[in-house]
């Protein structure tokens, strides 16, 4: 969801407006993929980088998380599984204990899920899952020769989601920035120049006419 400080900034506003319109675009999203028929989706939120912005711009993204929590409980009672994607540890408690009853609430959904990855960072997901795998090589519940691609996945935040398919990155960027870089090994990527805050259900549904085009081939031929 990238682009919402520039968005902001062409209009003389502060960044965290963009950010505001920007969580009100995640909302709608939502719901665009829900019409679509679109079983995952999943939005990058906040990085484990994003806490180095400046404290008043942090602050305001934890505030608009706080806020759009209640309607991430709203969504799930549309049978809608919710997933939070990162390390909880380091959020205010509140905010913690709104995301784990968020994810339970939602647990027996199978409608739609929406992953959101919050203080998330794939490179930051991929030592946490080699903890618990060497502790579980410790304690004897692992065996080393067992250790495959299939049981690593185990241990994602990810864990039972399918790997990515598509991957949409707005604003002009083109690069992947840490985002899911086991689960979208094979994932067909998207740039758009649209920033995030002007992303709207016809470019969605653009990106997923530009998917159906393509010719998927995991490495054979
Ligand atoms: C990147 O744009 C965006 C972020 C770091 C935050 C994304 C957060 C939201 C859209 C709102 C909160 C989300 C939820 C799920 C309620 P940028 O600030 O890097 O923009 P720039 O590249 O133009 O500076």
């Amino acid at each position: 969801m990238d682009g919402n400080g520039r968005w902001a900034k062409k209009r003389g506003m502060p960044r965290k407006m963009g950010h505001s319109k920007g969580a009100e675009v995640f909302k709608r999203t939502v719901e665009d993929c829900r019409e679509l028929g679109i079983k995952y989706c999943s939005f990058y939120a906040f990085s484990t980088e994003n806490w180095q912005r400046p404290k008043d711009e942090v602050d305001a993204l934890m505030k608009l998380l706080d806020s759009y929590l209640d309607d991430i409980q709203t969504m799930a009672r549309k049978n809608t599984k919710i997933i939070f994607l990162g390390d909880k540890a380091p959020f205010e408690e509140n905010l913690r204990l709104k995301m784990i009853e968020t994810e339970r609430g939602s647990a027996e959904n199978n409608g739609l899920h929406v992953l959101i990855a919050l203080n998330y960072g794939g490179r930051d997901e991929i030592i946490h899952a080699l903890r618990n795998i060497a502790e579980d090589i410790k304690n004897g519940a692992v065996n080393t020769d067992e250790l495959d691609e299939q049981l690593f996945e185990k241990y994602l935040y990810t864990k039972d989601i399918p790997p990515l398919d598509l991957i949409i990155r707005t604003s002009g960027e083109q690069r992947i920035s840490n985002f899911m870089i086991w689960q979208g090994a094979y994932a067909e990527l998207l740039f758009t120049d649209v920033l995030w805050p002007d992303f709207t259900k016809k470019h969605l549904m653009a990106a997923c006419v530009e998917y159906a085009g393509r010719t998927r081939r995991f490495g054979g031929v």
